[in-house]
């Protein structure tokens, strides 16, 4: 088992990543403050994995509430989350009463939301079972549900006390969600990581295969550069955490324009971070070189590198209702060269446009 620790002071995690930790009744049940617990899922997890994981609790010695909701990113809202509310009052859920999410980036934000803000506040444990719930979305403490007009626009900074990653539950994971995750790891290299860039070059065959040792050191070294990232900036105040949002504004716009759920949210940030590197490059920040590096190891994860046609005003209207938004001005996260990001405000009109454009048609 590898083992990774998000330094918060008293609000510090680990984070434990192995095969079957799901089975190992101790790891978790040990940062349960009573001998009753939550579980929320999804309708796709529910069937593969949530009898095992209760049954393990079980035996334990901890009495085990479930909680399924719909699968898919357009149940990421007031209305699924409302529904957890009624479930946890229904089952009389205390202070004390851990809530656990066990599944994806939708079940992680929503769950931890319902944690951050029932009762004021209850024990949050996250068990990701995406790879993009594992090398990002279960880290860090951002939760949320979306706003028909905006991804994750209602939210809290809430932190887990564990984060538990199963890497056998990528064993059934569809091969779509496998490039989704790869989005995000891919971007941990792009930010600050250029030897892990290069080591994904080299790897990209097998990782998009499963093969267990690659996935289990991109996965060590995604948390590692997440929970330094974390550690320096904890509520996204000093531009530091912004920069892991690279591609995040585009995406979130092609998320939104195509309606929840239609682009993966990995998909989305694959071709969102083309287009910040072609605004990179049309800003003399970045060569032709480093976005066809970019393009090509995307595609070799088999990501969708040619964005929708959405027009460039409708991007501009939805990007205008970012969370980075400072005065009324879009703040962008940008590449001087692969490994080195930083973030501002100070884009020329014609730098978006032409990048919007140009990834519209090429890939
Ligand atoms: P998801 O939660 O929708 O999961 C993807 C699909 O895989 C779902 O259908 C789910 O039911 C299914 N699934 C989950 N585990 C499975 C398994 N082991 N086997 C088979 N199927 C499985 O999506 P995601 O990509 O995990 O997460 C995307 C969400 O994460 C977005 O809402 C995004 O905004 C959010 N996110 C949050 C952060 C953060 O810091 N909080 C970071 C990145 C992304
Ligand atoms: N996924 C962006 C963040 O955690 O800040």
């Amino acid at each position: 088992m590898r083992t990774v620790k998000v330094e918060l002071a008293e609000r510090s995690y680990p984070i434990f990543i192995g095969s079957n930790l799901l089975a190992d009744k101790d790891l978790i049940s040990r940062h349960l403050p009573q001998h009753r617990a939550a579980i929320v899922t999804d309708s796709v997890v529910a069937p593969l994995y949530l009898d095992a994981f209760a049954g393990a609790l079980n035996d334990a010695g901890v009495e085990v509430i479930r909680m399924v909701i719909p699968a898919g990113e357009q149940h990421k809202d007031w209305q699924t989350l409302g529904s957890v509310f009624d479930s946890l009052i229904a089952h009389r859920c205390e202070r004390k009463t851990a809530l656990i999410a066990l599944g994806g980036g939708v079940i992680g934000d929503l769950t931890g939301f319902a944690a951050a803000t029932y009762l004021r506040g209850v024990p949050f444990i996250q068990i990701p079972t995406t790879l993009l719930a594992q090398v990002d979305s279960s880290v860090g403490g951002k939760t949320a549900v979306n706003h028909p007009r905006g991804k994750n626009l209602i939210g809290a900074f809430y932190q887990p006390l564990a984060v538990i990653a199963d890497t056998a539950t990528l064993a059934t994971l569809p091969q779509r969600e496998i490039g989704a995750g790869l989005a995000e790891v891919i971007k941990y290299g792009l930010i600050r990581d250029p030897a892990f860039f290069s080591w994904l070059e080299a790897n990209i065959d097998a990782l998009t295969r499963r093969d267990d040792d690659a996935l289990g050191y991109a996965i060590q070294r995604s948390c590692e550069n997440k929970a330094e990232v974390v550690a320096a900036d904890e509520r996204e105040e000093t531009g530091i955490r912004a920069q892991l949002n690279l591609g995040h504004t585009f995406g979130h716009a092609i998320e939104v324009g195509t309606g929840y759920g239609s682009w993966l949210h990995g998909e989305a940030v694959a071709a969102g971070m083309v287009i910040a590197a072609r605004v990179s490059r049309h800003m003399g920040l970045m060569g032709d070189d480093e976005v066809t590096r970019i393009v090509t190891l995307l595609k070799r994860a088999h990501l969708p590198v040619v964005a929708p046609d959405l027009g460039v005003d409708h991007y501009l209207d939805l990007m205008g209702l970012d969370k980075k938004v400072e005065g009324g001005k879009i703040r962008f996260i940008l590449l001087r060269a692969i490994g080195s990001a930083f973030i501002t405000a100070e884009v020329p009109q014609d730098a978006i446009a032409a990048a919007l454009v140009e990834s519209a048609h090429h890939g």
